[in-house]
């Protein structure tokens, strides 16, 4: 049931969009979605999925700076139906799954000022546009963003959110998927995050593992720092044929009768590419003491 009390902010319209209001970026603005989309840009080949980089030529608009999101739809719904729209920031979560139900995404249109490099507490434009766009226009992710708004919708109803909640974070913004040159990055976090863009390919410390829908969803993960734990598929296809082909309510029922599975654990089950040393995240802990 919707909480009357979540109400969009005073200017939205009542699905929470706000219009982009792209003449109002200041230079230093565009600048800044430059200056990150060329350090980005410059280091996403041979680490990023193609499909992904396939995508990001959508995003070298007709002019330099942000892109505008009337633009960017246009493109996008040639390609596969998807529009981009602006919000004030975080939405409630039956507003969110209604906008990809409708292939919609909903973006933040602020950027990250320079102090903000690299480390954000809420997504900014760099993060939504740069980091999730560019599967958008690959017909398979566009399907199965769309399905998981559907799916959403659904677990909304089961009480099952957290759950699902836990198959976009280790998909759609922390996914590693096989490539016949190695494991590639395609996750909207770490794509758009200069950082993780390497550390979740190369450093020893997280664990890679296969992707395992009921297994990925009984795991929890951490949200203020690189991840522990990435999960990898061997496909799009894969990813969206078991998203249709699952029925999530009896598989919902199985793992909320299981215990939660902590973030370093390898299972005796599980498709183990990297067993991680956890080294980063220790080193974290003993300076947090
Ligand atoms: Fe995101």
């Amino acid at each position: 049931m919707e909480n009357p009390d979540i109400l969009p902010p005073a200017g939205a319209a009542p699905d929470w969009t706000i219009p982009q209001d792209w003449a109002r970026y200041t230079p230093d603005e565009h600048a800044m979605w430059d200056r990150l989309f060329a350090r980005q840009a410059k280091m996403l080949p041979g680490r990023a999925a193609p499909e992904y980089l396939e995508g990001l030529e959508m995003l070298r608009m007709s002019r330099p700076g942000i892109p505008n999101f009337d633009e960017l739809s246009e493109r996008l719904m040639q390609a596969t139906g998807w529009q981009v729209v602006a919000v004030p920031g975080l939405v409630p979560e039956a507003v969110f799954f209604d906008h990809l139900a409708n292939r919609r995404f909903v973006a933040g249109r602020f950027i990250r000022t320079p102090d903000q490099l690299d480390y954000l507490e809420e997504p900014d434009i760099f993060h939504d546009v740069f980091g999730h766009v560019p599967l958008l226009a690959n017909p398979v992710f566009a399907d199965y963003m769309q399905a998981y708004g559907q799916g959403g919708q659904r677990a909304a109803g089961l009480g099952a959110i957290d759950n699902l909640a836990r198959l976009y974070w280790y998909t759609v913004e922390f996914g590693l998927i096989r490539s016949d040159a190695g494991l590639r990055i395609y996750g909207a976090g770490i794509v758009s995050s200069y950082g993780e863009s390497v550390f979740a390919l190369d450093d020893p410390s997280p664990n890679r593992l296969g992707f395992d829908l009921q297994r990925l969803m009984r795991t929890k993960y951490r949200i203020d720092d690189y991840q522990q734990n990435y999960f990898v598929i061997d496909s799009f296809d894969q990813l969206l044929r078991q998203t249709l082909d699952t029925d999530f309510g009896p598989l919902y029922d199985k793992i909320q009768a299981l215990p939660e599975i902590e973030i370093e654990t390898i299972l005796p089950s599980d498709t183990v590419y990297t067993s991680g040393t956890q080294a980063y995240a220790r080193a974290k802990e003993a300076q947090a003491i």
